[in-house]
């Protein structure tokens, strides 16, 4: 038995000395992966197979909840060298003393990875993805990961549980806050953004982290949008639209994977050889680790996919699973799984040799403490830049849904009344997953904003109105809202879902205001002064109502810490509004899916038309929905004209650039989000009647005009084809343009030849199911 190292620095020392000259320790910041391989090698010939396993598992502490409790005693696993990394425990002094216990007390003394779900800010918040993705602004949305990481990494944090990158076009779906949005490939482009922001090109640097592409994959695709449910789509499907950005991250460098808890198609993503083995690892060649979601290995077993523990853990081993996520079933199975010979060695080393790569990468055999520096720690906490971040990210998340002149207010307001439950709720502002970030006090609430804003020149009124969201019907305080509402000049409606009604295990059946608010909204509107709803939400809401009857709507999502300053900014035209949607608001839930990108069908439905009968519609609601993909509102205008293609036929390797003027007619400078969409007329598989393929955001002063250009080749105009090889097919398209998926204008071409981009991915069942035992 070799002896056990007294303490971390001669633990580390003697790991080190071991096996590399100092200078290829050093070297390890700088790339050298010869030197990390000779590292990970010689480290993982001492280890025993059961410090191996014990690589595998990642345990959380009692810091932070975000599933379902199963042990205690962390401390004592890491202490017998059961725990290979850490999540729910963050700060520096805390991270350290869990650093300590791995390092003095097991024998080889590997460090603990520690990860988050830092997913829209650490300390400072900054609004729910679903948010910045309206900004359109992949700078900003870079910045906002980055500024996440600095705090996260001078916490003792190495690793991030984001970007979650699932499409999801069903806002019953509470998940659907987390994501992009339901477009595949404006999710690319954030999912990209974010894994720069997190990872920057330096993994060993200070102030960046591990990022995690989840949950891999297709869980945005759950039926009826409830949480954890099923998901059976095609092949297809999930190659257009699921897993782009997946793939996306990837390209970008993504560290790491997290599996979904849904099945797919029959089996679940947590033992999906398929997902793990023949995409991720054979063609996409992905060399990073994968994690399990939060005990879904475990899961496999009600799923009916493993009959116990054990076989649920060599599923996962198997179809290429590297780390478990508090289930602890590799580190209880796994020896006995290898002894049988039903997992490989080699399965394991493969597992332990990509987790000990991470570890190396960010420097953590180096120095085991770097990122748990109290000093940092308190100097990148809430920094002064950090906040201006969030509050420049919260104003450009914001959408104008509806204005009908009545924004931005007036500074001849002398009275303002702000009223409803979320009016004044800080812990609401900073929305789900929402870290370590504080829920109390430094969040400012909308009302906060506003009457910072106004100071002494406005009389503020306030009253909640009715005290809760959920639903259980309170009045109580309907009077007293009414009555300041009567005083004022102004109504603010600050109202829509609690943050907990939104993120994970929140999914619901109904997308109405919830609870009494619209009874209150409908109570204040008969007033008849002034009206404004600012939406708090974390999905799309069937708000049919309000948008005829109330004059402006401000979509807020949950903001962050500085929401409540970015909403004054823009109510009061301080900040002129930008924001687009990233997904398509239904008039009612039972439109669900909704989305832009659809298919046209054999029997597409004109209101227009004369044929009424026999059409693809709905007897009760339009087909369209309330608000488009891509729509909102500026204070200014913009008119678009002169779209014009520089010709009208292009070859497989010729670039089509198209150009429109864009002007801003209106009173005020402002930012517009120009759309790109195509439309392949005829395939050999039916094509969506748009996608999104590109987008600029351009700043008009007012009068101002400019001309804007894109560039298409036939990269852009690829698809999987019937075969599902990935390319463009000769033909007819057309190409849209405009401030929203609803609002464009179009001209054709050609492309002359077919171009083939890449041989069709691996299929389902194309090759073995599992590669079992070996
Ligand atoms: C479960 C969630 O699905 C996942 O997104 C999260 O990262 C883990 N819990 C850890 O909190």
């Amino acid at each position: 038995m070799p002896t056990r190292l007294p303490n971390a620095a001669t633990c580390l020392a003697g790991l080190l000395l071991a096996v590399a000259p100092a200078g290829a320790v050093l070297a390890q910041a700088a790339g050298d992966d010869a030197a990390m391989e000779r590292f990970v090698s010689d480290l993982m010939a001492r280890m025993t197979l059961s410090e191996k396993i014990g690589q595998l598992n990642l345990l959380t502490s009692s810091m932070d909840v975000t599933g379902p409790t199963l042990r205690a005693g962390y401390r004592e696993a890491i202490a017998a060298g059961d725990v290979g990394a850490m999540f729910n425990a963050y700060g520096a002094k805390y991270t350290r003393s869990l650093q300590e216990l791995a390092l003095e007390e097991t024998r080889l003394g590997v460090p603990l990875l520690f990860g988050y779900d830092v997913i829209h800010g650490f300390r400072t918040i900054f609004p729910i993805p679903l948010g910045e993705a309206a900004s359109w602004d992949l700078e900003a949305i870079e910045r906002s990961a980055r500024v996440a990481a600095t705090e996260a990494a001078a916490a003792g944090l190495h690793w991030t549980f984001a970007p979650m990158v699932d499409v999801a076009r069903d806002p019953r779906w509470g998940r659907i806050a987390e994501g992009a949005g339901e477009d595949p490939w404006l999710g690319s482009q954030i999912a990209a953004a974010r894994v720069r922001g997190f990872q920057g090109d330096d993994l060993a640097a200070l102030d960046t982290v591990l990022a995690c592409a989840k949950h891999y994959a297709a869980y945005g695709a759950a039926q009826a949008g409830r949480d954890y449910h099923a998901v059976d789509i095609s092949p297809r499907t999930l190659w257009e639209v699921y897993l782009p950005p997946f793939h996306a991250a990837l390209a970008a460098g993504v560290a790491t994977f997290m599996t979904a808890f849904n099945e797919l198609n029959g089996v679940p993503a947590t033992a999906n050889p398929y997902l793990l083995r023949d995409v991720l690892q054979d063609y996409w060649g992905f060399e990073g680790f994968v994690v399990s979601d939060y005990t879904a290995i475990n899961e496999l077993v009600p799923h009916g996919l493993a009959r116990d523990e054990a076989q649920a853990a060599e599923l996962a081993a198997n179809a290429g699973v590297h780390m478990d996520m508090q289930g602890e079933t590799f580190v209880k199975h796994l020896p006995e799984l290898v002894q049988q010979g039903r997992v490989g060695q080699a399965t394991v080393d493969d597992a332990v040799r990509r987790i000990l790569e991470m570890k190396y990468r960010i420097g953590l055999f180096e120095d085991p403490y770097r990122y748990s520096d109290e000093a940092r720690e308190d100097a990148a906490t809430y920094a002064p830049a950090h906040l201006a971040a969030a509050r420049d990210m919260a104003r450009r998340s914001l959408v104008l849904l509806k204005n009908d002149g009545v924004l931005p207010l007036s500074d001849e307001a002398t009275s303002i009344a702000v009223i409803g439950p979320l009016a004044d709720s800080e812990a609401d502002m900073v929305g789900s997953w929402s870290a370590a970030g504080e829920k109390r006090d430094r969040p400012l609430s909308v009302l906060e904003g506003i009457r910072e804003r106004v100071g002494d020149d406005a009389a503020v009124h306030h009253a909640r109105g009715t005290s809760d969201v959920i639903g259980d019907d309170d009045r109580a305080g309907f009077s007293a809202a009414i009555a300041a509402a009567a005083r004022a000049d102004v109504i603010v409606a600050v109202m829509g879902e609690s943050a907990g009604m939104t993120g994970e295990a929140a999914s619901r059946a109904s997308l109405e205001l919830p609870g009494a608010q619209p009874e209150l909204l409908m109570a204040l509107q008969r007033l008849g002064k002034p009206l404004v709803l600012v939406l708090m939400s974390g999905r799309p809401l069937a708000i049919d109502w309000a948008d005829e009857n109330v004059n402006a709507i401000l979509e807020a999502w949950y903001p962050g810490t500085e929401g409540g300053h970015a909403v004054a900014d823009v109510l009061f035209g301080d900040y002129n509004p930008s924001g687009k949607l990233p997904v398509t608001f239904p008039r009612e839930v039972g439109q669900v899916p909704i989305y832009y990108n659809a298919k046209n069908t054999g029997r597409p439905y004109d209101p227009a038309g004369t044929e009424q009968k026999y059409r693809s519609r709905y007897l009760d609601v339009p087909n369209t929905p309330l608000y488009p993909f891509g729509y909102g509102l500026s204070y200014t205008h913009f008119a678009y004209s002169d779209l014009t293609l520089d010709r009208d036929e292009i070859e497989g390797d010729e670039t089509l650039t198209v150009s429109v003027r864009v002007e801003n007619t209106g009173d005020y400078d402002g930012t517009e989000i120009v759309q790109l969409y195509l439309r392949d007329e005829v395939g050999s598989v039916t094509r969506p009647v748009q996608e999104l393929r590109g987008f600029r955001r351009i700043e008009l002063a007012k009068g101002a005009g400019e001309t804007v250009e894109f560039e298409l080749d036939a990269a852009d105009l690829a698809f999987y084809r019937r075969d599902m090889s990935y390319g463009a097919e000769a033909g007819e398209f057309t190409v849209l343009v405009g401030g929203s998926s609803a609002d464009l204008r179009g001209a054709r071409f050609r492309l002359t030849e077919d171009v083939t981009l890449r041989p069709p991915p691996p299929l389902p069942f194309a090759r073995s199911a599992s590669p079992g035992g070996g």
